[in-house]
């Protein structure tokens, strides 16, 4: 009960709560989480990162801060990592001894790490806590469903057909389970040709529109590939401040806008 009480007080503070999840794996999520929560911290709004993908952590190291670690101020308190002044980190990253061992952990303890890091963090009052998955709809974006009731969703998938089908399950997995679907993104939707600027459709296009159209939830937009997506977010760059007037920098702040007018 006791308990319950301080996830509750600690969700009180935060005002909008979005989980980024996807049917499949390597379609963008953790780009997307990054470049979204800059893109609402760079609007002034604070901002709380919280990456719950415990076996394949990778926003430490795409945010530059993978060096760096969470610290306790007091017996049940955890400190943030402070990336900027309105926005703050905590992942497992942060508790590993090193990058190569694998957390090896069954659902019970995962869900029981990932309420800690909701309820045990300092993460004060904020007005985003955006959330990174690991891929699927297994048991870390079914905890913070079962922990955050009614907190935002928004899939990611890549044009393919494969993806788009593990998308419908991503899309199902969040009615289900009733959260407040915010929509569908398009990733790696066309390859901008760094020489030429033309648009080539590397996986095809059009596809993260038409399963939004087919299972009557909003489409939020297309992020096209660019080839300085990948560089930065290996140098712990935020790609939508350092190239923000490329197109996929300009489709995240057009995605934000969407959210934020929803
Ligand atoms: N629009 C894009 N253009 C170019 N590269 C991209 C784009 N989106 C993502 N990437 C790159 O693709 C790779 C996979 O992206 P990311 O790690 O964000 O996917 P993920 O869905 O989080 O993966 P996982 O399922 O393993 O968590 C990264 O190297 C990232 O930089
Ligand atoms: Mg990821």
């Amino acid at each position: 009960m006791e308990k319950n009480n301080k996830l509750k007080n600690v969700l009180a503070r935060i005002k909008n709560k979005v989980l980024i999840f996807s049917g499949k794996g390597g379609v963008g999520k953790s780009t997307v989480a990054a470049n979204l929560a800059f893109a609402f911290a760079d609007r002034g709004m604070k901002v709380g990162l919280l990456d719950v993908d415990i076996h394949g952590p990778n926003l430490a190291k795409m945010l530059g801060v993978e060096n760096e670690r969470v610290y306790a101020s007091d017996e049940h308190t955890i400190q943030p990592v402070i990336i900027t002044k309105n926005l703050k980190l905590v992942s497992m990253a942060f508790l590993l001894q090193d990058e190569t061992s694998p957390v090896i952990w069954r659902g019970p303890l995962k869900m029981k790490v990932i309420q800690q890091f909701l309820e045990d963090v300092a993460w004060g009052d904020i007005d985003w806590l955006v959330i990174d998955s690991p891929p699927g709809t297994g048991d870390e974006p079914l905890s913070i469903a079962q922990l955050i009731p009614a907190t935002g969703a928004v899939i990611v998938t890549t044009p393919q057909e494969v993806s788009l089908l593990d998308s419908r399950k991503a899309v199902n997995f969040a009615k289900k389970l009733n959260l407040k679907i915010l929509g569908v993104i398009e990733n790696m939707s066309g390859l901008i040709c760094p020489y030429c600027g033309k648009e080539i459709e590397l996986f095809k296009k059009g596809g993260g529109e038409r399963v939004s159209n087919e299972m009557g939830v909003p489409f939020l937009g297309r992020i096209p590939i660019e080839p300085e997506i990948v560089e930065s977010s290996d140098n712990g760059k935020p790609f939508v401040l350092s190239n923000p007037e490329s197109r996929a920098s300009k489709a995240f702040k057009a995605i934000v806008e969407k959210i934020l007018h929803k």
